[in-house]
């Protein structure tokens, strides 16, 4: 499914790839990649990973959890789990969207973290901040790309009339929802749903999804 020439799963080391990936070291349920989850709301997603990590030793663990509000829902998943959680604020003033990367920054790697989770985080990312993670930087959107990219996948989906929509896992590059496609699962879309009953449909199938794409790429799986 991925847009790039494919090399055998063995050569995945963490060294730089065509595409300019650097792939996470292929971790196991016994060392396992310490993951952050960035989130901007009500974390669905971020409560389907914890459940999907506590059920069984996964190669990742999530050991922190930011977002850029302090009032988002989300932020709850991440407490009751235990995990360090932390509302990291837009900082005022000039350069703030870089200043406040590099605040993320300083926590990810006070958390020693080697993989990135976005999971509904509604920010775009600076390229400088993409260049440090990519191909240790992942998303989940709303649809199968490159159909319908950026933040209002469901209404445009609806609006274009399609029958099948869904999601799709990608690596984070520095356009925006056009990284390295690692899966995709497509869903029906009914003709009376609207935008809200669609994006419960596509997030149903995200929750089993995004789990198993994150399982697959810590156990050095993709090729990329
Ligand atoms: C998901 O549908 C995800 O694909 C999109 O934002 C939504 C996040 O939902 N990027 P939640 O906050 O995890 O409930």
């Amino acid at each position: 499914m991925g847009r790039l020439p494919n090399h055998e799963a063995l050569s995945l080391t963490p060294h730089d790839m065509g595409g300019g990936y650097v792939a996470p070291r292929p971790a196991s349920p016994s060392d396992p990649l310490r993951t952050a989850v960035l989130i901007s709301g009500g974390g669905s997603g971020l409560a389907a990973l914890l459940r999907h990590q506590s059920t069984n030793p996964r190669s990742h663990r999530t050991a922190l959890v930011i977002s850029e509000s302090t009032e988002a829902a989300g932020l709850d998943h991440g407490r009751a789990a235990g995990i360090k959680t932390l509302g990291i604020p837009i900082p005022e003033g000039p350069s703030r969207r870089r200043e406040h990367e590099k605040l993320i920054q300083r926590e990810l790697e006070a958390e020693g973290i080697e993989l990135v989770v976005l999971s509904g985080y509604m920010r775009i990312l600076t390229p400088e901040f993409v260049s440090i993670w990519k191909g240790r930087l992942v998303n989940i959107h709303p649809s199968l790309l490159p159909d319908f990219p950026g933040a209002h996948a469901h209404r445009d989906a609806l609006e274009a009339g399609v029958t099948v929509s869904g999601c799709t896992v990608h690596l984070v590059d520095e356009g925006v929802d056009s990284g390295y496609i690692l899966e995709q699962r497509s869903v029906p879309v009914l003709r009376d749903d609207t935008e809200a009953t669609l994006q419960e449909r596509i997030k149903r199938v995200e929750h089993d999804l995004y789990p198993l794409a994150l399982d697959r790429l810590s156990n050095g799986g993709y090729s990329f």
